[in-house]
């Protein structure tokens, strides 16, 4: 459900106001917040958010409580957009997840990242892998106009434990087609570009397994329509759990592709999905 919008001057430094809340599942939610004027970030990139940490109980003092964030609204957004995962004891998600449109959040203005085009050498197709919440960067990168003129063909592939799990990747996907910016920039059906390949590990879905094990053995690809990965051709971009990334750095690796970065452009790049 999604909450009206209504914007307050914020009164703590840094702070930005939550301008809507949406639930996705009782693990998932994404919300958005005011954006600060001088903040200018790359699509892919993350922030540090938060939330003022409970009073000291001796000196009363009250400090911030932050973690990265990966933004999934688009560079361009007049917004800023974030998905996150609920801890019910987390220190900081059990509580950002009562937040609601009117509160305030703390956004440190300095985003970084390796999840950014500027990290690739210019390529053909180029792959999005995430897990779970893994999926925020990737939210932004669909949604920006140069994942488009850069490639000829977009993958994201989304590997949750539960279907519910997927529906924020899913409407992020389908809101692409009547995309006013991309469609107007990129060329109508522009959005025929992408390949979206969803799959469930713990619940019964139309394509069930991990993609690594599903690449591993040639389905995805088959599923796909596509050739596997050759570093000539392929860019990758990976955000999930540990063991995740872990796993399929080794895959790519295997198929020739290497890890670049910002001062480096190489063929793929990897950013662990931050969880509290
Ligand atoms: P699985 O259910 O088989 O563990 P989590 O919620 O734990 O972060 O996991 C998100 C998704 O990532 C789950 O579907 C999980 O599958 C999958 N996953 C976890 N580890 C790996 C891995 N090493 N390779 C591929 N997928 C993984």
């Amino acid at each position: 459900m999604t909450e009206a919008k209504a914007i307050k001057t914020p009164t703590l430094p840094d702070a930005q106001t939550v301008t809507e809340v949406k639930h996705y599942t009782d693990r998932l939610f994404s919300f958005r917040c005011t954006r600060p004027a001088s903040l200018r970030f790359r699509s892919g990139e993350f922030v540090m958010i938060g939330l003022m940490g409970e009073p000291d109980p001796k000196s009363g003092k009250q400090k911030p409580l932050l973690r990265a964030y990966s933004i999934a609204s688009p560079s361009w957004d007049e917004e800023l957009e974030f998905y996150s995962i609920k801890v019910q004891d987390g220190p900081l998600t059990s509580r950002l997840q009562h937040i609601k449109a009117g509160d305030e959040i703390i956004l440190r203005p300095k985003p970084v990242g390796t999840l950014v085009h500027d990290a690739l050498l210019p390529g053909k197709r180029i792959w999005f892998f995430a897990t779970g919440t893994g999926f925020a960067p990737f939210a932004s990168l669909l949604r920006e106009p140069q994942t488009y003129t850069d490639y000829e063909e977009v993958i994201i592939t989304h590997t949750c434990r539960e279907v519910g799990e997927l529906a924020y990747g899913a409407e992020i996907i389908e809101n692409l087609k009547t995309d006013e910016l991309l469609n107007e920039v990129i060329g109508e059906g522009f959005w025929k570009k992408i390949k979206y390949y969803p799959t469930t590990t713990r619940e019964e879905s139309p394509k069930m397994g991990r993609i690594t094990d599903l690449m591993r053995t040639g389905v995805a690809f088959k599923d796909l329509g596509v050739e596997p990965i050759c570093p000539e051709r392929d860019r990758a971009m990976i955000c999930g759990n540990l063991a995740f990334n872990l796993e399929l750095k080794e895959m790519l690796e295997e198929f020739g592709l290497e890890e670049g970065a910002n001062s480096e452009p190489k063929t793929y790049v990897v950013e662990k999905a931050f969880l509290d």
